[in-house]
């Protein structure tokens, strides 16, 4: 059987490419420790940021759906080029199909939220993957809220490799990050914020603050994230209820386990144990 449409309540699904969630599920975490969590990084397939739009909509789809037959109610896209490229697809396609009552949120809305508090200059960059870029997400939802910020963006296609490959810290990651950062400030001298429109940026947060000039604010994602999700439970007892609080996490992966166990232990500094899946 595919689907579980029971209404047995289960754990908060959080979805990513990859290791990258991790920093989006740390902050959930420590906002909301009473929720049981189910982490899933589509490890096998990462990088998801160069792919098109077809193949992130239908694995984000395999990923939502495994999620929802593993019992959770309530899936996070952890990941701006998920929730980029495929977000409004599975709404509008997929859950009226697979079980209208479920949901499921993504992590660039939130982050928006947040911003026209935060820039004083009112102009603000953006560093992505290539697909997050490409879609215009982040100035679209921008201007829906906040018309009179201009917005750059720079897509860092190596970044996302340099964590998925235990690169972070490595001499070889300097290069990739100051020169994205670089080209992201030389195209606009009045930036005074930056997005880390990428939930695996985080992981490369001492390298980015050492190479970002003076005076730019960095903006990392998981604690508006954490935040947004909260008022969400307030405005939706009914998914609330459907969630269920024992403080627990489970973790998958599509790739080998010890690697991904390996990996996110180091991100998350704790110790984890980790199943394998298959989305196909
Ligand atoms: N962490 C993801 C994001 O926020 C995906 C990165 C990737 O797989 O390229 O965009």
């Amino acid at each position: 059987m595919k689907q579980d449409l029971s209404t047995v309540p289960g754990p908060i699904g959080v979805f990513d490419s990859g290791y990258g969630g991790l920093t989006i599920l740390k902050q959930i975490k420590e906002t909301l420790p009473e929720y049981d969590y189910m982490y899933l990084g589509d490890n096998a397939r990462a990088p998801y940021g160069t792919r098109s739009f077809e193949v992130v909509y239908e694995f984000t789809r395999q990923a939502v759906e495994k999620l929802f037959e593993m019992g959770c109610h309530l899936v996070i896209l952890a990941c701006n080029t998920a929730s980029a490229k495929a977000l409004r697809s599975v709404q509008v396609n997929d859950l009226p199909r697979i079980d209208p009552a479920r949901r499921v949120l993504g992590v660039i809305r939130p982050t928006v939220e947040c911003i026209g508090e935060i820039t004083r200059s009112r102009h603000i960059g953006v560093l992505a993957t290539a697909g997050t870029i490409k879609s215009e997400s982040y100035p679209l939802e921008i201007h829906k809220l906040f018309p009179d910020i201009t917005v750059s963006g720079e897509a860092s296609p190596m970044w996302v490799s340099l964590v998925e490959n235990n690169e972070a810290n490595g001499p070889g990651a300097d290069y990739f990050i100051k020169k994205s950062i670089d080209q992201l400030v030389s195209k606009d001298s009045l930036i005074d914020t930056v997005i880390l429109g990428c939930t695996h940026y985080p992981l490369l947060l001492p390298k980015i603050e050492q190479f970002m000039p003076e005076g730019i604010q960095i903006v990392t994602q998981g604690k508006y994230v954490a935040i947004s999700l909260k008022n969400y439970f307030q405005r939706h007892p009914e998914i609330d209820e459907k969630c269920t609080k024992g403080g627990n996490t489970i973790f998958c992966t599509t790739e080998a386990e010890e690697k991904f166990t390996e990996s996110a232990s180091i991100f998350l500094n704790e110790s984890i144990s980790v199943q394998r899946i298959s989305l196909e």
